[in-house]
């Protein structure tokens, strides 16, 4: 495979900004260094702008089997090639469900012979296949993922003494969705008799509230400091619940760890008037003072990881009361551009997001070679450009649900160009129809 060399570009990694030049050779980076040259190689300028390592997005629902009227791993993963995700994490709520070894391993067939990024399934837990769970070899998928909490597809785990076995059973890291199942019965019993099916959005977090979310994050990380278990808590949305992480000891060496998610990082409850169903997703977006204490915790490291919960629905099934709208919307394509939009506010730095979208997952899941740029290392990168605005418009959106929370937003910051296992797959809005994903490995020993 050919040799492409990025010049004049300007490195995030491993928290430093560098000026350098980088060059691939086949599917890995060869060398990184000042002034490289190399004749046999394809030459790209970067022209001053920012290379990071490919984004590694830990939450995203694809669809596929089943539900692929309103997504495929072909096209929403080509969709994160537009937005610098180069590895997905895709969960198990899925029809049928990833909640046999068989099932999933056939999740992996589709990727390998479909997905545009570099791909891996987490084990869907549930309340009668613990035997199967433990039959997993541990290198052979991101994790275990546990709903305790329903949402779309029911998949609620709430039987307290096989959660235990769970917890108990397994070294790999069980991702969960929290939220109270009682509680939000209850308040959703509550609103249905005022207000019928059609209860004004703007009641979704107090539906599923702050009380729900902090119920079952707190006894899932109790039964985690019980059993040893390795915790973590996926799309976090509450202040309150920020206290229930540590900051004090580095991530590799974190049991429980934290994530929060890109809609709950931008939009706040005052946004529901003008968007409604649009942003109705699960945990719901809650107050600003919760955004504030999500940003706050992001950056004193009591939570680890950014990611989408990239989860499309359509615009049909979308245009619904309260009660029929699916929770959900899609993300993977703007998530980037969202971050670096925060970064032009001021509010995060350009090392701090490529820690918690890139280094991070990949600690976190102990993925092999990627999540960096290092020599030796896969060649995913995306480059972005910081000034180069642009709206989101149904034009542009690469979703197969054709809509986003995002649109008519214009970003300051583009990505220009994204890199998969050496390949650029896409550049200024133009996708390659070559696929050259790979599975992920781990370093778990
Ligand atoms: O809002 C959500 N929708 N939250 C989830 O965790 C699942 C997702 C979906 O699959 O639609």
């Amino acid at each position: 495979m050919a040799k492409t060399l990025l010049k004049n570009g300007k490195l995030v990694n491993e928290g430093k900004i560098q000026e350098v030049d980088i060059l691939l050779d086949g599917e890995l980076i060869v060398k990184i260094a000042a002034n490289i040259s190399d004749t046999s190689a394809t030459v790209i300028d970067i022209n001053g702008n920012y290379i990071i390592p490919g984004i590694i997005d830990d939450q995203v629902h694809f669809r596929e089997p089943g539900l692929t009227h309103k997504g495929s791993i072909a096209t929403e993963s080509r969709a994160a090639l537009g937005g610098g995700i180069t590895t997905f994490m895709e969960q198990p709520n899925t029809v049928p469900q990833a909640t046999t070894i068989e099932k999933l391993e056939q999740k992996f067939t589709t990727a390998r012979n479909t997905a545009f990024a570099n791909y891996s399934f987490p084990f869907g837990g549930t309340n009668d296949n613990l035997e199967e769970l433990k039959r997993l070899d541990k290198n052979s998928c991101s994790g275990i993922k546990l709903f305790l909490g329903s949402s779309t597809g029911n998949m609620l785990v709430d039987d307290e003494a096989v959660l235990e076995k769970i917890f108990s059973s397994t070294e790999m890291v069980i991702s969960a969705h929290c939220e109270d199942e009682n509680t939000i019965r209850r308040n959703l019993a509550e609103y249905t008799d005022k207000y019928g099916d059609d209860i004004p959005m703007e009641y979704h977090p107090i539906i599923r509230s702050e009380e729900a979310c902090y119920l079952s994050s707190s006894r899932a990380i109790a039964l985690a400091k019980k059993t040893g278990a390795r915790l973590h808590v996926f799309h976090l949305s509450t202040a309150k619940e920020m206290d229930l992480f540590r900051n004090d000891i580095p991530l590799a060496e974190k049991k429980i760890t934290a994530e929060v998610c890109i809609h709950h990082l931008w939009f706040s409850d005052v946004d529901y008037k003008e968007k409604g169903a649009f942003i109705k997703w699960n945990p719901a977006v809650k107050t600003a003072e919760d955004r504030d204490a999500l940003w706050e915790a992001l950056l004193d490291d009591r939570i680890d990881v950014v990611a989408t919960d990239h989860a499309p629905h359509t615009l049909e099934e979308k245009d619904n009361v309260y009660t029929k709208a699916p929770s959900g919307g899609p993300l993977v394509q703007h998530a980037l551009p969202a971050m670096l939009e925060k970064h032009l506010e001021g509010k995060i730095s350009l090392e701090t997001m490529v820690q918690k979208m890139c280094h991070n997952p990949a600690i976190l899941f102990q993925v092999k070679k990627r999540g960096y740029v290092r020599e030796g290392f896969y060649a995913d990168l995306a480059v972005v450009n910081l000034n180069s605005p642009w709206k989101v418009t149904k034009e542009n959106i690469a979703y197969k649900c054709g809509w986003s929370p995002f649109e008519n937003q214009t970003f300051k910051a583009s990505v220009t160009h994204t890199f998969i296992n050496g390949h650029l797959a896409y550049e200024n809005g133009m996708f390659s129809e070559k696929r050259n994903a790979k599975r992920l490995t781990f370093n778990r020993p």
